[in-house]
């Protein structure tokens, strides 16, 4: 099981652009063992695809390999069919019945507002003064709750995504797990207040009575759900306008109507917040010509797949009228992304203030951020070009 090509998210240069280590790895490794992490990665779009689809053999659910979850840790992205089935459906239904034009004027109105009063001043900081605020405030208002106060949110948050990281780093486990109890204690605090206010905790409440779906279970997938629309839409907004700025006349491509909404998701395919996921082998099965024993965790290195030639043509080309374009960058299969919807309108109206303000551009170094799973920033100095 040796590795042939060093897989390390944390090097520097590939923390910057992973995607030719990644080619490398899909050429040479296609399915590898990485010592580090106790864990295989695929890289492939079809392998990560085919492990994604395949819930009885890869599983989400690590008690099925007798691994012990705790109570506070059980939510949506822990169970497996057939549990999962009741609590997944109602949790779309609460997402289906919110009101998505709604949604998307008010994000709107949130980042015009921002980027105006951001005109005025020089250079600023796109991840603290916009990606950040935009993220909390526009997952606190699709929930209907009182936005919480954006430095202990921040730092909570960002607890959590590094904790996704604990094969690489055990020290995250402790802080992320503190930070995962305060932020479902957060989750609690929100099925008392406001009763009746507009938002997924008000669906939420009147489709769980009588659903027979465990309270814990709900409790734990709010702030679950919470956390996975503030981390990604604060990665994404980081991503995309850094994608824009590397390339030039791609924001002026969507001025096009009928080019927006595929814009988006190739932006997203192309440099999307979530790098990877992980799953288990449930039994004993064979990945990419290996044998992958029952208990073994699996990586699927999603944004790999979404450079695979073999299914994207000119992969590393950002083309923004790509179709089709079935990406893996909101997921597959049983799991995949439950507010997709709204991560794509949250970056497509990101996109369209841009169109509106003065030309942005870069003012210093972007700075990544040191984290594997999930692919963002800490610092994205930039200023409007008056
Ligand atoms: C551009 C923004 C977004 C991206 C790129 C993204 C990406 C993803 C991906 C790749 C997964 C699958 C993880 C896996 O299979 O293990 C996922 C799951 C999930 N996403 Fe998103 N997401 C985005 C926005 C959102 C938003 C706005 C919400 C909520 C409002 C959300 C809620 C969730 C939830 C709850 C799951 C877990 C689903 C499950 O395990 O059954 N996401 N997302």
């Amino acid at each position: 099981m040796n590795e042939t090509v060093i897989y390390d998210p944390f090097d520097p240069e590939v923390l910057t652009n992973p995607y030719p280590l990644y080619a490398r790895l899909r050429e040479e490794t296609p399915v590898f063992w990485n010592d580090r992490m106790r864990s295989w990665v695929a890289t492939r779009y079809d392998d990560c695809r085919d492990v994604l689809r395949d819930h009885r053999t890869f599983a989400r659910d690590r008690r099925r390999v007798n691994v012990d979850v705790p109570e506070f840790a059980q939510n949506l992205q822990t169970l497996d069919p057939p549990q999962l089935a009741p609590l997944r459906s109602l949790l779309m239904n609460a997402f289906r019945a919110q009101d998505l034009d709604a949604a998307a004027h008010r994000t709107h109105d949130r980042i015009r507002g921002l980027l105006r009063s951001l005109s005025e001043h020089g250079e600023f900081d796109w991840i603290h003064e916009v990606a950040a605020p935009v993220a909390l405030g526009l997952t606190a208002e699709l929930f209907g709750v009182t936005e919480p106060d954006h430095e202990p949110y921040v730092a909570m948050a960002d607890a959590i995504s590094r904790r996704m990281d604990a094969g690489l780093d055990p020290t995250v486990v402790e802080p992320g797990d503190e930070a995962r109890k305060r932020l479902n204690a957060l989750a609690d605090g929100w099925f008392a207040q406001d009763p009746g206010r507009p938002g997924l905790m008000t669906t939420i409440q009147e489709l769980m009575a009588g659903s027979g779906v465990p309270g814990h279970y709900i409790g734990n997938s709010i702030a679950t759900i919470f956390n996975a629309s503030y981390g990604t839409v604060f990665a994404a907004a980081g991503n995309t306008v850094l994608t824009l700025l590397e390339h030039p006349g791609a924001l002026d491509q969507f001025r096009d109507p009928r080019i927006v909404d595929l814009g988006v998701e190739e932006l997203i395919r192309f440099d999307g917040p979530a790098q990877g996921t992980s799953r288990v082998a449930a039994e004993r099965t064979v990945l990419g010509g290996h044998v992958i024993e029952a208990g073994q965790p699996v990586i699927t290195l999603l944004a790999a797949a979404n450079r695979d030639p073999a299914q994207f043509e000119q992969p590393d080309e950002l083309l923004l009228d790509r179709t089709p374009n079935r990406h893996l960058g909101f997921g597959w299969g049983s799991h995949a992304c439950l507010g997709a919807t709204f991560g794509h309108v949250a970056v497509r109206e990101i996109v369209l203030c841009l169109l509106e303000a003065p030309s942005l551009r870069l003012a210093g170094t972007p700075v990544r951020r040191r984290t594997a799973t999930v692919r963002s920033m800490d610092l994205l100095p930039v200023s409007f070009r008056k």
